[in-house]
């Protein structure tokens, strides 16, 4: 690169959907590390709304959720100079490289997807939509728009990542370098925590049970009181393992450490000849000192009623610029003519 070439930032685009409370499952496996990452990135976050309408949603909810995503985010401490924050659907150019690379998906490679067959296993076999089926392939169009150099995500979203890769290979090979191929990031603790009424399932946003997952924004009363209620064993030992009899322990641990940072051995010593009770206490309370300043600041960030909106509008122009650029260059690669009356 020569001198007068401004060096340009690797890229991270990462997003959830605006589909319920976030859970501490997202904020672990991924906005924790979003905010980590944030200084050595020039990062891309979104609200996938239009993967969000993959299952039924509410059109109020749906909104509301939107706006709570794109104020948690910034309530993590995502800083706009560093971070565009934007809503998918704002950016057309998504759904418009999702249904390219729909075109050049075989069916075989979404027919693998454990996620569309777990999703698809909780409906009704024929309302299941076409757009859940290929929710894989707007997801790479998500990533490939922006050149992302690095996805932070958790680990279910593994399948998804190697998927995008794949497609942006097989692209490349085709038409020539188009995409840059992204790199997953998986948090080394959190990438996949537990639902605290089943630790044999992951913790998810859309499940009904009362017990199931702490929310970023539960009082502290709740909070405790769901981590108190959580499964566990008939044992007493307090050690990470892989044992799924003792996933409940593994999880409440995981979730320690995943806020405090401390390193498994400082953790197993810190419980050692503790019981279950008092490790469920010490866990509750590192869970609702973790999340007090960001639900405090989610107060404070809300109490703008314009704020959110005007960040969004701002983050969609912005993405906008970067997508289209990826866009135009996949229309004239794959042999679509030149509107002449867009600029
Ligand atoms: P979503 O909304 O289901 O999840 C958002 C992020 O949270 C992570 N996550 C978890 N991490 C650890 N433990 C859990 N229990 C847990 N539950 C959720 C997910 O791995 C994810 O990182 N398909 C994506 C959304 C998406 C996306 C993208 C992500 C659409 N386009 C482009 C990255 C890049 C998803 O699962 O969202």
């Amino acid at each position: 690169m020569s001198e007068t070439t401004p060096t340009r930032l690797p890229r991270i685009l990462s997003g959830i959907q605006p589909s319920g409370q976030l859970t501490i499952g997202n904020y672990l496996g991924a906005l924790k590390q979003w905010v980590q990452l944030q200084s050595d990135y020039d990062c891309y976050y979104c609200i996938v709304d239009m993967h969000a309408i993959t299952v039924p949603q509410d059109p109020n909810e749906l909104r509301e959720g939107t706006r709570r995503n794109a104020a948690l985010y910034l309530a993590c401490g995502i800083q706009l100079e560093h971070a565009t924050i934007f809503v998918q659907s704002h950016v057309s150019a998504h759904a418009e490289l999702g249904w390219i690379l729909g075109c050049f998906t075989p069916m075989g490679w979404l027919n693998r997807m454990t996620q569309f067959k777990d999703k698809a296993a909780k409906q009704q076999a024929e309302s299941v939509s076409a757009g859940l089926y290929t929710y894989p392939t707007l997801m790479a169009a998500d990533i490939l728009l922006y050149q992302a150099n690095l996805v932070p995500v958790g680990d279910d979203q593994r399948q998804h990542l190697e998927l995008t890769r794949d497609l942006a290979q097989r692209f490349n090979s085709q038409y020539g370098e188009t995409f840059t191929i992204p790199e997953g990031f998986f948090p080394k603790a959190g990438a996949r925590i537990m639902g605290l009424d089943n630790p044999l399932a992951k913790m998810s946003k859309s499940d009904p049970s009362e017990y199931h997952a702490v929310y970023m924004l539960d009082e502290p009363d709740r909070i405790r009181k769901k981590i108190m209620r959580a499964v566990t064993d008939s044992g007493s030992g307090i050690y990470f393992t892989d044992d799924p009899a003792k996933a409940g322990v593994n999880n409440l641990l995981t979730i320690y450490q995943a806020f405090t940072d401390e390193t498994t051995e400082a953790i197993e010593a810190r419980f050692a000849g503790k019981g279950y009770g008092d490790l469920k206490k010490a866990v509750a309370e590192v869970v609702v000192e973790g999340l007090r300043p960001i639900q405090q600041r989610y107060r404070e960030l809300t109490a703008d009623s314009g704020l959110i909106d005007e960040v969004l509008a701002q983050g969609a122009a912005k993405a906008r610029l970067v997508a289209n650029a990826t866009l135009n260059a996949v229309r004239d690669r794959i042999g679509f003519l030149p509107a002449l009356d867009r600029a």
